[in-house]
């Protein structure tokens, strides 16, 4: 994205920008007007067929504005360059979405759970997003507002797992519970100031993350865990970020959405 121009258009910057769920997000937000800066651990121009650069070079072909960024938002210390890139570039941050998480290396029973495995966790999906959204909402606060939009946005991409326990990965779960609090004080913090906050909870969604346990949530699917009977795409996730960044849920800060093909119902 060069340095110039649109200083009008709104800026997002979108965490695990370069798969998954993050792309999806990235797409739907393009399609939306955003300019939008992606942040990921994987940082590899030279590879235009997976990544930050096969995203950006989507985002082209939509006519769209995207500017990878290398980093990991675990490293508190390193988001100042990060939020840095993104305001020397877009002039300022209209929305930040929080989607950048890690599931456990290797699932197993909570009482065999690794203090390794839980810091891990809880390092990427908890503390980092924590004093990313502070820093970015500092940045937001101090911004002149916008006339012709709604105001800054902050959405965390949590799951169902910050409600539904799964024994072998409970530390995946403790992590989306705490950042699903996170999303709800930040909420509660940041509306006098005009800044919304949402949470956006994914089901079972087909991305990199999931590939591994493909056949076992197929079984699952086929025998009636989704109401409504298929996997989740990036995209229905994306499409539900847009409709919170559009400013359609406005008078909604603190909500949270499932995205999860029904499996917030509770069912005999
Ligand atoms: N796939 C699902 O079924 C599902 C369900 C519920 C919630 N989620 C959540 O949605 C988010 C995205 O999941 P996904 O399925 O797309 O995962 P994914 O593993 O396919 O993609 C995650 C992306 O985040 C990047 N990333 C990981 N750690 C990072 C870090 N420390 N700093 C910067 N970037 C980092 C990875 O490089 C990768 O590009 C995660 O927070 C995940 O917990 C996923």
């Amino acid at each position: 994205m060069p340095k110039t121009q649109r200083l009008s258009a709104p800026a997002a910057v979108v965490t695990g920008a370069g798969r998954g769920i993050g792309r999806g997000i990235v797409l739907a937000l393009v399609r939306e007007g955003f300019d939008v800066v992606g942040i990921d651990l994987v940082f590899e121009p030279g590879n235009r067929k997976a990544g930050l650069f096969e995203v950006k070079a989507r985002v082209e072909e939509l006519g769209g504005r995207f500017l990878p960024v290398a980093g990991d938002i675990s490293r508190i210390d390193d988001h100042d360059r990060l939020l840095d890139a993104a305001v020397g570039v877009c002039g300022r941050i209209d929305l930040l979405v929080n989607n950048a998480g890690v599931s456990p290396l290797k699932r197993v029973d909570v009482l065999e759970t690794s203090p390794e495995s839980y810091d891990r966790l809880l390092a990427v999906n908890a503390r980092g997003p924590f004093f990313l959204t502070q820093n970015a909402a500092r940045r937001m606060a101090a911004q002149k507002p916008r006339r012709s939009r709604p105001g800054p946005a902050i959405v965390f991409i949590t799951s169902i797992s910050a409600a539904v326990s799964s024994t072998s990965r409970a530390e995946y779960c403790v992590s989306k519970a705490a950042l699903s609090m996170t999303a709800t004080v930040f909420a509660d913090a940041l509306a006098p100031k005009g800044i919304a906050v949402y949470e956006v909870r994914p089901g079972v969604i087909a991305t990199d993350m999931t590939a591994g346990v493909k056949d076992k949530y197929d079984r699952l699917i086929a025998g009636g865990l989704v109401p409504q009977g298929r996997w989740g795409a990036p995209g229905d996730v994306g499409r539900a970020v847009a409709a919170l960044a559009r400013g359609d849920f406005g008078y909604s800060t603190g909500a949270a959405i499932e995205v999860s093909g029904g499996m917030n119902i509770r069912r005999l």
